[in-house]
């Protein structure tokens, strides 16, 4: 009998994978919903016929801007593109999925009593003029801009979770995602991790955009998936930061990829993207005091990891 059966939504992108693996380990029957935009099966890798024979993984093909009957005691949603090139795709698409999707959702956990869990994003602290960031600060964001899809998307969707908390007493949990990397994440996404390490293993120059002294603070997968975990089984209603404390500008990432490889790199500027936020830093107190969080996989580990899987990704079969 497995502990408690549980919804993924997005469960086969990126975090959702890594997520849908930990809770399956961990003796879950795990529900994996997606509608397979931006996530693959693949990224199960040489797990996924053991989860399929098992009987306890379901892949369940779906778009959240629908509603779904499903039985299950917990929802992590995760569904949603997260990497601008593929939110600002399709923008009416995106917030689309973020407040529908969302509101499909809590009406799912109303309906089974469920605790749900939501992917929200340091994003909605837009480009923050307080640093590092508190979960009490309400943030600096651009209600029309190309991000805002996104953006103020997620907003909604936290606004929705504590209505329906209050509304409906719904055991909600956010957690606020900061920048985070690792295998399975996409090579085409366009974020900063993946095209400085795809360029330097083609041997083309890293596009540093502005002057490179913009910072972000990267966290592993494993540990986000941790701490997405410990929140769920906390009894912590409010938004909780999510992330590594560690900053780091983006000439630093690239002596940090030069040092992994073992070689310089060329480095090429560009001009800055709009509305792209000069610093980002978690500030983790909320996460370290109700959910005993702590980052364990320093940069230098994660990047070894990640450059390591998109080496094996480059010189696989496309
Ligand atoms: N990766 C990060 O650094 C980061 C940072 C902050 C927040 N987040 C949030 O975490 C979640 C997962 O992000 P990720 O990095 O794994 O991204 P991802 O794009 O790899 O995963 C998103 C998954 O959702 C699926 N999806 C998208 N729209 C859907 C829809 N309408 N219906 C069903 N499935 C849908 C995609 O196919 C994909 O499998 C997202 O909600 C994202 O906003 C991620």
């Amino acid at each position: 009998m497995a502990k408690h059966t549980i919804l993924v939504t997005g469960g086969a992108g990126f975090i959702g994978s890594h997520l849908c693996l930990r809770l399956f380990d961990e003796g879950c029957h795990v529900i994996c919903l997606d509608n397979y935009f931006t996530g693959r099966r693949e990224n199960f890798g040489d797990r996924y016929q053991e989860l399929i024979l098992s009987g306890h993984f379901e892949f369940v093909r779906h778009d959240v801007i629908d509603p779904i009957v499903l039985e299950i005691d917990r929802i992590f949603h995760l569904a949603c593109p997260a990497s601008p090139v593929h939110y600002q795709y399709n923008p009416v698409k995106t917030i689309k999925t973020n407040v529908l999707g969302t509101y499909h959702m809590l009406g799912l956990a109303k309906r089974v009593k469920a605790r749900i869990l939501l992917a929200s994003t340091s994003e909605v602290y837009g480009d923050p003029q307080v640093h590092p960031q508190p979960e009490t600060y309400w943030g600096h964001v651009n209600p029309i801009g190309v991000r805002s899809c996104y953006d103020e998307g997620k907003r909604v969707a936290e606004t929705l979770m504590m209505d329906y908390h209050r509304q409906h007493n719904l055991a909600v949990r956010i957690a606020r995602i900061f920048n985070t990397y690792g295998p399975n994440m996409a090579v085409n996404d366009g974020r900063v991790m993946s095209n400085f390490i795809c360029q330097a293993l083609r041997d083309e120059a890293i596009t540093v955009y502005g002057n490179g002294e913009q910072t972000r603070s990267f966290c592993y997968v494993s540990d986000l998936v941790d701490g997405l975990m410990r929140l769920m089984d906390s009894d912590t209603t409010e938004p909780v930061n999510l992330g590594n404390d560690r900053e780091v500008s983006m000439l630093d990432l690239v002596k940090g990829i030069e040092t992994t490889l073992g070689r310089p790199l060329k480095t090429v500027p560009r001009p800055l993207p709009p509305d792209d936020p000069a610093r980002r830093r978690p500030d983790l107190t909320r996460a370290r005091t109700l959910l005993g969080y702590e980052p364990q996989v320093p940069l230098e580990e994660g990047l070894r990891r990640t450059v390591s899987y998109f080496q094996q990704v480059l010189s696989g079969p496309r």
